[in-house]
């Protein structure tokens, strides 16, 4: 029976959750959207429809009534990716979750709990609208109240189902080392796409986050996309699936792949949080909104949102090669540039001259360090710096003394080959005591010193995950266990130095997620600074996750990774569209290189508010053409910054005008172009010619790039 919104049952059509009870229906509301769910006849919740918002619309109308199991059992007639697979100790493997109750913690939050058809078995599913995101978070706890244990081969994090629809397109992130977290779309055939990382950290192959739109009818500001992301650090599945039907399931959670969680009567297992939303503002709406959500809702500062600092690192300018008295040299020339954080990177501690020795012995090298850490943080402070450090906790080279003592702390299968990558193996932070001796560790070196930036780092995959210690049938908890302790790790250290800013790396963007995000501050986001793959690489990282938080270098040239040179000014702009670092050879470096990057050190703090706090639009893709154009517009719309770059010119072509988005029509802008690139200069223009004429810009040749500050004039 067709049930309208303003019937009695459904009273407060302002609230976030509507219920009506005597339905079994829930309709969970965003600003723009909707999201429905119903208990049919069987006791099976069925998810009825995710979508625009129906603003008061029938909910239980018979046309959509059908939907699709909202969170299945492997059990019956279920051919679809399950939410949830388990063995029982008599080896029965049939789960049927039928609804059991429901509760409303709070206006943003539904709890609904399934029961397996016979037995004390639980899940209960945890949704939270976060209305003005236009997103819903999801997460899982499975319980066993029964008497005998069982082992989980799958708990997801959920399952968001599209509606039908004659064709459906995927937008996913892909790559490897140096070239992570590219652009990668192809239509959602039927059947099954898996993205996933089995390598236990997120990886640079793959990123758990997802668009979908209709048969590619969405672009950057136009048209319906519904995304996810999933927050999880280790190894994560998101299984795409086509049914029959013709509607599309998302199914995510912690990988399936080698998963075996065994829960003994009375435990239970909690999944990470998975995120979901809808917009028909195009992808950049879903990332603006994925941005908002993350600066205010995930990141450790959400409660009072800092500014990132402007950040020196010594990696590309010295390699391994770190020394009291060359840091002292490089700290003086950085700090003249309005540099705010010197940061050691690799090199500093224990025998590691190279890659091959000392991971694991976080003492100062007295060869490089002859008076300990103290003089050069001094000295760094002295210059108005803080002074930041890198580390590798979850890694050891064999050669160490740590290893030394403790063979037995690292991943393996005993009497089996084990790999060594980049010359290290992992510890297993899962057993108490490697954790207790990082914690410790850790702790004292911030302690013993005055440290206000660390950089985690994490180099390798995850191989041969034996965990010799545990029962057999325990082992694969590792996976989960692993994760666990890293985001425990984590948690322990920031809030016994609450002042440091930790960022997050693995070799790159090899760990880029929610989860990770939750408890770092910012993430290096690839070995490859070359600036014309940064555009991608960045324009790939921005689909989901918000520019504060990418770390972005300027480095020297010929590039490290790629051989190519380009200008100063071209590697500045790519790099302040993120949060900006330096990490160049500064000894070397002429008195005009100095006084420009000087300059654009300033610039970037009188924007940085804009760029880091800001709205993104994406005005011209480096996918697409030769020209890469991205438009930050400030909180408020007060300021607004455009970053132009050019690629490459053939046939003497010019770029056609930038037409700028996201300001006031009726507002009057004035223009500061950096440079002499602007077509008419420096002047004042309204916000409808911004959007409808756009700025010309005369670009040219190869590699040229400019950007222009936009200040609201009334
Ligand atoms: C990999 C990181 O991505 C680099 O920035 C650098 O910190 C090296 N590790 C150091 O070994």
């Amino acid at each position: 029976m067709a049930m309208t919104l303003g019937s009695p049952a459904l009273p407060d059509l302002s609230a976030r959750i509507l219920e009506d009870p005597s339905e079994k229906l829930w309709a969970l509301e965003t600003r723009s959207s909707s999201y429905v769910l119903r208990v049919d006849g069987n006791g099976v919740l069925r998810n009825l429809f995710w979508g625009a918002r129906l603003g008061g619309g029938d909910y239980a109308d018979a046309a959509f009534a059908a939907g699709s199991e909202e969170y299945p059992g492997w059990g019956g007639p279920v051919f679809v990716e399950a939410g949830l697979k388990l063995t029982r100790a008599d080896g029965v493997r049939d789960v049927v979750l039928r609804y059991h109750s429901h509760r409303q913690p709070d206006p943003d939050r539904l709890v609904i709990r399934l029961k397996d058809c016979n037995e004390e078995i639980f899940v209960n599913l945890h949704y939270r609208v976060f209305e003005d995101y236009d997103l819903l978070g999801k997460r899982v706890a499975v319980e066993n109240r029964t008497s005998q244990s069982i082992t989980l081969e799958s708990a997801q994090s959920g399952v968001w189902r599209l509606p039908p629809a004659d064709s459906y397109r995927l937008t996913h992130l892909a790559g490897h080392w140096g070239a992570e977290l590219r652009l990668a779309q192809q239509p959602i055939q039927p059947g099954m796409i898996v993205l996933d990382s089995r390598r236990g950290k997120t990886s640079h192959r793959a990123n758990p986050w997802f668009a979908i739109d209709e048969g590619g009818r969405a672009d950057e500001d136009r048209g319906e996309v519904w995304f996810g992301a999933l927050a999880w650090s280790g190894n994560w599945k998101l299984a795409v699936e086509r049914t029959d039907a013709g509607d599309v399931r998302v199914v995510g959670g912690m990988n399936t792949f080698d998963f075996a969680y065994p829960l003994a009567p009375g435990e239970s297992l909690e999944t990470p949080h998975f995120y979901g939303g809808y917009t028909s503002g195009g992808f950049g709406q879903a990332s603006r909104n994925l941005h908002r959500f993350t600066r205010n809702e995930v990141l450790p500062d959400r409660a009072s949102p800092q500014l990132r600092p402007v950040v020196y690192n010594s990696w590309y300018s010295v390699y391994f090669d770190v020394n009291e008295s060359l840091l002292k040299r490089v700290a003086d020339r950085a700090a003249p540039l309005g540099v705010e954080v010197f940061a050691i990177d690799d090199g500093w501690f224990g025998e590691r001259n190279d890659d091959t020795a000392g991971l694991g012995d976080w003492h100062t090298n007295p060869e490089k360090f002859p008076n300990g850490l103290g003089p050069v943080i001094e000295h760094v402070n002295n210059l108005g710096m803080k002074f930041g450090i890198w580390i590798e906790p979850e890694m050891v080279n064999p050669d160490s003394d740590l290893y030394r003592s403790h063979p037995d702390w690292v991943i393996n299968f005993p009497g089996r080959p084990r790999s060594e990558s980049r010359n290290q193996l992992v510890l297993n932070i899962a057993r108490e005591d490697v954790k207790e001796h990082l914690f410790q560790t850790f702790d004292k070196l911030f302690s013993d010193h005055k440290i206000e930036y660390v950089k985690w780092d994490m180099n390798r995959d995850i191989t041969e995950p034996g965990w010799p210690g545990v029962a057999p049938e325990a082992q694969r908890t590792l996976w989960v266990e692993y994760v666990r302790s890293l985001y425990e790790l984590l948690d322990r250290l920031r809030e016994s130095h609450p002042d440091i800013l930790f960022e997050t790396c693995s070799g790159g963007g090899g760990r880029v997620d929610l989860g990770i995000i939750a408890r770092s501050g910012q993430i290096w986001t690839s070995d490859n600074t070359d600036p014309l793959d940064r555009l991608k690489l960045q324009h790939g990282f921005s689909l989901p996750y918000p520019p504060k938080i990418m770390m972005s270098w300027v480095t020297d040239v010929p590039d490290s990774h790629n051989g190519r040179t380009t200008s100063l000014k071209y590697r500045f702009l790519v790099s302040m569209m993120g949060s900006l670092g330096l990490s160049v050879a500064l000894e070397k470096w002429p008195e005009e290189d100095l006084d420009y990057a000087q300059e654009m050190i300033a610039l970037y703090k009188e924007i940085r508010e804009t760029v880091q706090h800001g709205d993104l639009y994406r005005l011209a893709s480096p996918w697409q053409g030769e020209t890469t154009a991205n438009q930050y517009v400030a909180e408020g719309g007060g300021q607004s910054v455009l970053f132009v770059f050019r690629h490459s010119q053939q046939f003497r072509e010019r770029i056609p005008p930038i037409r700028l988005m996201g300001l006031d029509p009726n507002a009057s802008y004035l223009l500061r172009p950096i440079d002499d690139k602007l077509s008419g200069g420096a002047r004042a223009v309204s916000g409808a010619y911004l959007a409808a004429h756009g700025l010309a810009l005369d670009l040219v040749g190869d590699f040229d790039a400019t950007a222009v500050v936009i200040d609201r004039a009334n």
